[in-house]
């Protein structure tokens, strides 16, 4: 059998799984929670949840896929228990899923970094005609497929890998040198005090649920991402602090792009952060504003690393939202990998139609979704795919410690880290994955099924 690929390094592996939590996630969808869940007092939520909830349910799907060395499908059955691998198959729709929409906003970000080279800001005020220029959002679409498809084609070591090394410290040299800057911008203060300071009396169970929700999101958690990525991960490396410091990166990127996007906010809007354009526009309607009145050497120079920013933070995820389907034909239909990366990227993009049009250009799409959560169908897809996440992380927690046996998972995470039975790791993950945090998504997976497809809310 030809070899599947492994990472060549623990730096390789970190950076690659680092890649695919950090992402639009990080710096297009957390601002605008934060800024619609009341600022600080979120960050602290989400800060909280990364590390209980979000730090156990990862370590148990790398241990997974590094026993098994199988997609997120097949894994299941190789442990002997096929039954479950109906939690892989809900997992690879649910990457699926996500990419066909995740690829239409990355999209934009590549064309809005075309705008802002070419120096044209009136983009931001102009961002629902953007949306519904068919011509442009299908040709950044599809080159933004076609680049994924390339990496992922690639293979592990070569491609996801590789593109990795380059690009994440290359993201985290632009991220702070970014805030750096915003800092220094006239009303900086208003907006990152708006974004540090507390205000406890907004946390409403409401804002709870949605920092867990997008600190499970934006760790690449519930679908199995974290299966493929440590089935191509070597038994010398300690799974534990490897996904530790995948998730402090992971953290520290969500934090800093608050401190880089709240004070251009503020900069656009004079110091009021009352009446903030939040949700999607947050970043693509506000900041070419703040682009513009940097002037036209210096807008443009900061437009252009902000927007490539996005890009290379958007491309780290999407490759690994690619491999999860791709390695399962790859290990189970045997179509090599070159082929089989071409075939499922282009059922994915046609997936992601009912998402393109649906900002203006197809009526049905952007309004014709009759959800209590959503009207359009990125909306849509992106509620329906949250809700499958949860679903996805309750089961696999439950499947690794009382199906296939807590024991089990505990020898494969002594492989690269000896010490760890009865260590304070140890006595932590144990509590964390039998009681934590299948009853924290268990919990949150019917409130959201109620709140979003049946408009009824218990909160
Ligand atoms: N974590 C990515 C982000 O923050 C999105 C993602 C979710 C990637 C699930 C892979 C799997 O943007």
């Amino acid at each position: 059998m030809a070899s599947r690929g492994s990472f060549s390094s623990r730096a390789g592996f970190i950076l690659a799984a680092a890649g695919s939590a950090v992402g639009l996630g990080n710096i297009w969808k957390f601002p605008f929670e934060v800024g619609l869940g009341g600022g600080a007092a979120f960050v602290v939520m989400y800060l909280a949840f990364a590390f209980i909830l979000c730090f156990p349910v990862m370590v148990t799907e790398i241990a997974i896929g590094r026993k098994t060395g199988k997609n997120p499908i097949g894994a299941f059955g190789a442990l002997g228990f096929a039954k479950w691998s109906f939690v892989g198959k809900v997992g690879t729709f649910c990457g699926m899923l996500i990419l066909s929409y995740y690829n239409v906003i990355a999209g934009w970000a590549l064309g809005y970094l075309v705008e802002m080279i070419m120096g044209n800001f009136d983009v931001g005020k102009n961002f629902s005609q953007y949306t519904t220029n068919l011509v442009k959002v299908l040709f950044y679409t599809i080159t933004f497929m076609t680049i994924t498809s390339y990496v992922v084609g690639r293979g592990i070591s070569g491609g996801i890998e590789k593109v990795a090394k380059i690009l994440m410290p290359t993201l985290i040299l632009m991220i702070v040198s970014l805030a750096i800057y915003a800092f220094t911008l006239p009303h900086a203060m208003e907006g990152l005090k708006f974004y540090l300071v507390p205000e406890f009396d907004e946390i409403t169970a409401a804002t709870i649920g949605g920092a867990l929700r997008q600190a499970f999101f934006s760790l690449s958690l519930g679908m199995g991402t974290m299966i493929a990525y440590g089935s191509y991960l070597s038994k010398k490396e300690n799974i534990v602090s490897s996904t530790a410091l995948v998730t402090l990166t992971d953290v520290c990127i969500a934090f800093i792009a608050g401190m880089m996007i709240f004070p251009f906010v503020a900069f656009n809007n004079g110091g009021d952060m009352n009446n903030l354009v939040s949700g999607p526009g947050l970043l693509f309607i506000n900041l070419p504003n703040a682009f513009a009145s940097m002037g036209p050497t210096l807008g443009v120079v900061v437009g252009s690393f902000f927007f490539l920013l996005i890009a290379f933070a958007a491309l780290t995820s999407t490759v690994s939202l690619l491999e999860v389907p791709v390695c399962y034909v790859v290990d189970e239909m045997k179509v090599p990998r070159a082929k089989a990366v071409w075939y499922v990227a282009g059922i994915i993009y046609l997936f992601g139609l009912p998402s393109l049009l649906g900002f203006g250009i197809s009526d049905f799409f952007s309004n014709g979704i009759v959800l209590p959560a959503s009207t359009d169908f990125l909306s849509f897809a992106a509620s329906l795919a949250d809700t499958l996440l949860l679903f996805g992380g309750f089961c696999i927690v439950t499947f690794a410690f009382f199906i296939w046996k807590k024991e089990n998972l505990v020898a494969e995470i002594k492989n690269g880290y000896e010490e760890y039975e009865g260590s304070f790791a140890h006595r932590f993950l144990d509590i964390a994955i039998s009681y934590v945090c299948p009853t924290l998504l268990a919990t949150l997976f019917v409130l959201v099924v109620l709140s979003h497809f049946f408009g009824i809310s218990l909160i």
